[in-house]
Order: C-alpha cells, then sequence, then structure tokens
C-alpha cells in the first residue's frame, strides 16, 4: 500500500489511558456520522454527556489527532433539546483549543463550555460537526484521463475522547454508486449500498483507537480555489458592486499520459469522470451586470437565469478541468443597496455573506475587502468566526481623503463559513453631496469659462478640435508605420526564399529547400495575421480615408507576390527533383519571374508613396 498509516501516533496516546483528571464526565452515547460525498470530510457526532462526579463540570474535551487537526476547517457544537432537534448555529458553545496539563502528544484538544455547566448525575445531548478539507487522498496519486479517481480515507473506528464511551456506533456515507476498493472489517462491520457501518462497541476506555482505511471511488470535483480575493465597493447611490478574482486549480488525482478533448467530447463521463467543466455561482437575488472574465477577456460560455429567491450563474472554465490543472478568472456583479445596508442606532451597517457563492469550494485563503464611502467614520466588523483583520485606503475618481477598505483574511474556508458578517460606520449625508457638489461646481466653473472664452476668442473651439484632429492622425500614422514593418518583414522572407533557391542550384539539397519554404509559408501567415488589427482600424478610421486605398493596395500587392513567389518557388524545387534540364526549367519559370521581379517593384513603390503621405 502506498499510503501511510497514523499507528505511530496512537500507539502514544494509548499510554494514557484513563487520565484521573477528565474522568468525572463519561460519554454514555456516541453516534458518529462520517461524510465522504465530496472533497471535504464532515463528521458529525451526536455525544450524550453524563457527569458521574460529584462536582459541577463546565467544560467538555474534544480530541482531534493533530494530523487531522491541521485540516480542520470548521468545528461547531450545538446542543440538542428534547427529541433529537439541533438548535440554531447562534446558539453553539463556545470551543476553544487548549492545552490540558500531560497532555497526550499528537492530539489537539478543544475545549466546549457548558454555559449552564453540568450537576452531578446530570446529562446534555450535543451535536459536534467537524469538516476537514485536503484530508482525502488520492490513490493513485495519478490518473489518465479514462481512471476513476480513488481515494483513501483514515480514521479510527472508536470515538476518540478523553472520556469512558459507554456505546457507540460509526457510520461512513460515500457517494451513491462509489465502487469501494477495500474497507477495514472490524468483529461488527456492515457494509451496504454506499454506506459502512461499525459498531456498536460498548464500554471502551479513555483514547480507544482502532485504525480504519477506507479506499473508494469519488468522481466529484475537488475545485480548490488556492486564493480568493472578494472587493465588495458600497456606494451610496444606490449599489454594491462584487468583484470575485479566482484562482481555481482541481486538486484531486493528478491527470498524467495525453489529454485528448476528442476523447472527452464525446464520451465526458468515462474519459474524464473526475475532470469538471462549469461550475455553479448561487449570487443574491436581484444581481445584475453580471459578468465573467479572464486575463484574454470576456468568456461568453456562460449562463444566467434568476427568481425572486436567488440569480444562478453556470460557467464554463475555457477548457475541462482535470487533476492538477489550474485557472484563473473574475467574476463581477452589482447587487441593490437596499438588500444589504441596514441602519441601527444611528450607525449603518452592511450585512453580506462572508465565502464565495461558488458551491461546495474549498479556499486555502480568502481575503474580503469592503470598500467603505468616503468620510465613513467609527468603523467596526462582526464576523461569526475568527479572522484576520487588517485596514487600507484605496482613491477612485474624485476622493479627496480616500475610501477605508476593510480587509478580512481567513486560510481553509469551506461552505460552512457562509455565514453574514456585519460591517458598522458612521457616515453623514452631507459628505455624500461632496462629490455631486464637486462635479456641480465644477461643471459651473466649466460653463462660465467657457462663456468667457466663447466671447473672447470663438478660435479656441477650432484649435480643440483640430487637436482632436491631430492625436487621430497620429494613431492612423502608427497603424500604417505597422502595417509598412509587417510588409517589410514579407519582402525579407521573400529574399530568404529566393536565396534558398541559389542554394539550391549550388548544392542540389531539395529538402533543405523545401524546408525553407514550409518555415517561410508559416512565418508569411502569421505576418497576415498581425495586419488585420491595424488594417480594420484604418478601414474605421474617417482620418484614414485618404492613405486607405494605397494601404490596401500594398497588401493586395504583396498577397500577389507572395502567390508568385511561392509558385516559382515550387516549380523550380520540382523540377531539380525530376532532374528536368536546365534550359526546360528557365523557360517555365521565365514568365512567372518576370511578373514576380514586376510586383516586387509596385510593392517597393507603394510603400515609398506610403511614406511620404
Ligand atoms: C465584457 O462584458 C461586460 C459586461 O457584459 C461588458 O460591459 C464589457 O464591455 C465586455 N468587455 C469586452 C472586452 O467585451
Ligand atoms: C443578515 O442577513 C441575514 C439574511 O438575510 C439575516 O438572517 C441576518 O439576521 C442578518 N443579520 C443582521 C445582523 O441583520
Amino acid at each position: 500500500m502506498g499510503f501511510r498509516l497514523r499507528l505511530d501516533l496512537f500507539l502514544v496516546a494509548i499510554v494514557f489511558l484513563s487520565s484521573p483528571v477528565l474522568s468525572d464526565l463519561v460519554l454514555s452515547k456516541v453516534d458518529r456520522r462520517v461524510d465522504l460525498t465530496s472533497q471535504v470530510v464532515r463528521i458529525s457526532s451526536t455525544l450524550k454527556v453524563e457527569n458521574e462526579g460529584h462536582d459541577l463540570v463546565s467544560e467538555l474535551l474534544l480530541a482531534i489527532p493533530d494530523h487531522q487537526a491541521k485540516h480542520l476547517a470548521y468545528l461547531v457544537a450545538v446542543p440538542i433539546e428534547g427529541k433529537g432537534k439541533a438548535k440554531s448555529a447562534g446558539s453553539s458553545f463556545p470551543v476553544q483549543i487548549v492545552h490540558p496539563e500531560e497532555i497526550p502528544p499528537g492530539l489537539t484538544f478543544y475545549s466546549v463550555s457548558l454555559p449552564k455547566g453540568l450537576d452531578k448525575g446530570g446529562s446534555l445531548t450535543l451535536d459536534v460537526l467537524t469538516v476537514f478539507t485536503h484530508m482525502l487522498q488520492p490513490f493513485p496519486e495519478k490518473i489518465s484521463q479514462a481512471d476513476f479517481q480513488l481515494l483513501v480515507f483514515q480514521d479510527t473506528a472508536y470515538f476518540l475522547s478523553p472520556y469512558v464511551v459507554k456505546t457507540q456506533t460509526l457510520s461512513v456515507k460515500l457517494p451513491s454508486n462509489a465502487r469501494v476498493e477495500s474497507y477495514t472489517k472490524l468483529a461488527n462491520t456492515k457494509g451496504l449500498d454506499s454506506e459502512i457501518r461499525y459498531g456498536p462497541f460498548e464500554n471502551l476506555p479513555p483514547f480507544s483507537y482502532t485504525p480504519i482505511v477506507i479506499h473508494y471511488e469519488n468522481n466529484h470535483p475537488f475545485a480548490v480555489a488556492q486564493e480568493l480575493v472578494r472587493e465588495v465597493e458600497i456606494s451610496h447611490w444606490g449599489n454594491v458592486q462584487v468583484i470575485e478574482h479566482y484562482n481555481l486549480v482541481h486538486a484531486g488525482a493528478e491527470s498524467q499520459g495525453e489529454f485528448s478533448r476528442l476523447d472527452y467530447q464525446a464520451r465526458p463521463h468515462v474519459r474524464g469522470a473526475s475532470a469538471f467543466r462549469h461550475l455553479v455561482a448561487k449570487l443574491p437575488p436581484r444581481a445584475h451586470s453580471v459578468y465573467y472574465r479572464d486575463e484574454i477577456g470576456n468568456i461568453s460560455t456562460s449562463h444566467l437565469w434568476g427568481d425572486s429567491k436567488k440569480t444562478e450563474l453556470v460557467f464554463e472554465p475555457r477548457y475541462p478541468m482535470f487533476g492538477g490543472w489550474r485557472t484563473s478568472f473574475t467574476i463581477g456583479y452589482g447587487l441593490p443597496l437596499k438588500d444589504f445596508l441596514f441602519e441601527t442606532e444611528g450607525k449603518r451597517f452592511l450585512n453580506f455573506s462572508f465565502g464565495s457563492p461558488i458551491g461546495e469550494l474549498v479556499i486555502d485563503k480568502l481575503i474580503v475587502k469592503v470598500v467603505l464611502p468616503e468620510g465613513s467614520r467609527d468603523i467596526s466588523v462582526s464576523v461569526p468566526f475568527p479572522v484576520k483583520q487588517s485596514e487600507e485606503i484605496t482613491f477612485s475618481h474624485l476622493d479627496i481623503v480616500g475610501r477605508p477598505v476593510i480587509v478580512l483574511e481567513k486560510t481553509n474556508v469551506v461552505q460552512e463559513h457562509n455565514q453574514y458578517f456585519q460591517v458598522y460606520y458612521r457616515f453623514s449625508s452631507l459628505s455624500m453631496l461632496r462629490e455631486p457638489f464637486l462635479l456641480i461646481s465644477g461643471f459651473f466653473f466649466l460653463f462660465v469659462a467657457c462663456i468667457v472664452y466663447m466671447h473672447a476668442d470663438l478660435s479656441i473651439s477650432k484649435s480643440s478640435t483640430s487637436y482632436l484632429a491631430k492625436l487621430q492622425w497620429e494613431e492612423v500614422q502608427v497603424a500604417v508605420q505597422q502595417i509598412q514593418n509587417v510588409i517589410n518583414r514579407c519582402l525579407s522572407i521573400h529574399d530568404k526564399l529566393e536565396a534558398s533557391l541559389h542554394d539550391l542550384s549550388r548544392t542540389g539539397d531539395v529538402q533543405a529547400c523545401k524546408a525553407t519554404r514550409k518555415s517561410a509559408d508559416s512565418l508569411l501567415k502569421e505576418l497576415s495575421k498581425e495586419l488585420k488589427p491595424s488594417l480594420s482600424f484604418l478601414q474605421s478610421s474617417p482620418q484614414a480615408a485618404q492613405i486607405l486605398p494605397k494601404v490596401e493596395e500594398l497588401i493586395a500587392k504583396e498577397k500577389e507576390l507572395q502567390e508568385k513567389l511561392m509558385l516559382k518557388h515550387s516549380t523550380i524545387v520540382d523540377s531539380s527533383e525530376k532532374k528536368s534540364g536546365g534550359r526546360e526549367i528557365e523557360n517555365r519559370v521565365a514568365p512567372l519571374q518576370q511578373k514576380v521581379s514586376a510586383l516586387r517593384q509596385e510593392v517597393e513603390d507603394l510603400l515609398d508613396v506610403i511614406d511620404e503621405i
């Protein structure tokens, strides 16, 4: 087996069996459910806790092996009241990392505070949800396009706990229809359709452990944003503008060998089962001006629809994403301000969701920037989980002192972090009028100035249009120059072709001559593509009306020259391959040669003519 079992750690943990300090509490029942259907591992455990000691207990310790704790993205403990109904996350217990004395090495402890405490003989039921990222190991690590993705999950069949556990069960949920390569079978293990059940296990001492390994198929898209920057800009003129920059990788089993797009398109589920072709972003309702682009430009393969509850953007990266492949892109959208900005006690606050609108995305590093209007004061932030917070200033047009930017940073972000956070600030409506005031007074002065100038000297408007015309003329000249450059490069390729014919007559090396023609041909094709943007600029520019016919003639003549030259070249090469006599070749080539020389002269003349305009 290529993956390593983490046995080392548990051997150490077992030394600490039944630490007396922690033994007042007993877990009378533990039901643990592991969800392996996506790229993250979600473990939710229902714990029934009893106090068998004499004193009030106000904290419960949870133990997670270090090698899992480093992948822990989210942990929440919620009390369950009555018949198994969890309360909302708002009423969750506070949790913090602690370092108990004589702590077994290799374990991280989390302390759940029980605000009411647990009396002698008292009991309590709670749900603990943990979410881990990058914990499923692809095995094999590299697969080809046709392979399915197999993953390894390792854990313990017993709930790792510093307390005695009286009775417990474990169930592991797998993707539906997933093939299971292998799984650890203990005394009471049941393998069902897309589920494996362990237990019940009775009366296990603290830190009991037995390893299990599950090796199974999971073709879930492993979309990981190595970095996501979300910019949320508030404009008191009625809009919240959101721009999200993604740096995405498929973090599943690496794709190796050649990729065939044809195979993939014909049978995407067989030839690329673990690849993903599109992503779905669930944007808030009433999102408008939605766009999706990358460094090349707008990407049109996206589809937007919405109702009163949400707006859904389905979009495709430029290529299907296989294991190890990367892409970066930007999504932008506008939202109505009144849906997100509220007021309380004289302060305004933005209430906005923290994570990405793309479902089941793992974000290694998330940066959320909230740009407040210029003149905002008394800024405070409330986020329901710990984040790194800092402040910046940004300037946009008409800003004088700049806009305050709140920067929130968090690593290892999952779906569960898609919670609302608030940014509170004070803002005087007068400062909102500053920009229009600047604009209005600016226009007013401009207006006055115009009147004064118009009366003083009418020629100024003429000279300003002529100035504009001069600018436009310069642009035309630049475009013409580019075209001349390209044509000159074409001419030097023509010279190379001619030179290769000379070499042929000297050395008789037909292959070398053919190779030169081939490379010349592809270079000329490239160059003709290079002509297009400048030419279409000239065609659309009224200033170029005079020069355009000459330029078009130049391009046409050069093209004709190219064709004749190629014909001449291939005629000579063919004849010398057939070992035709020198006289015969000359007879055939002579008319072509005349044409080529004449065209060359015309092209050079046109270049001169254009130079003089
Ligand atoms: C890209 O799309 C946006 C929104 O539809 C549009 O405003 C912008 O002009 C487009 N840009 C290009 C280069 O096509
Ligand atoms: C933020 O918005 C959400 C969803 O509309 C709402 O449930 C929540 O109560 C709001 N939070 C605050 C502090 O207003």
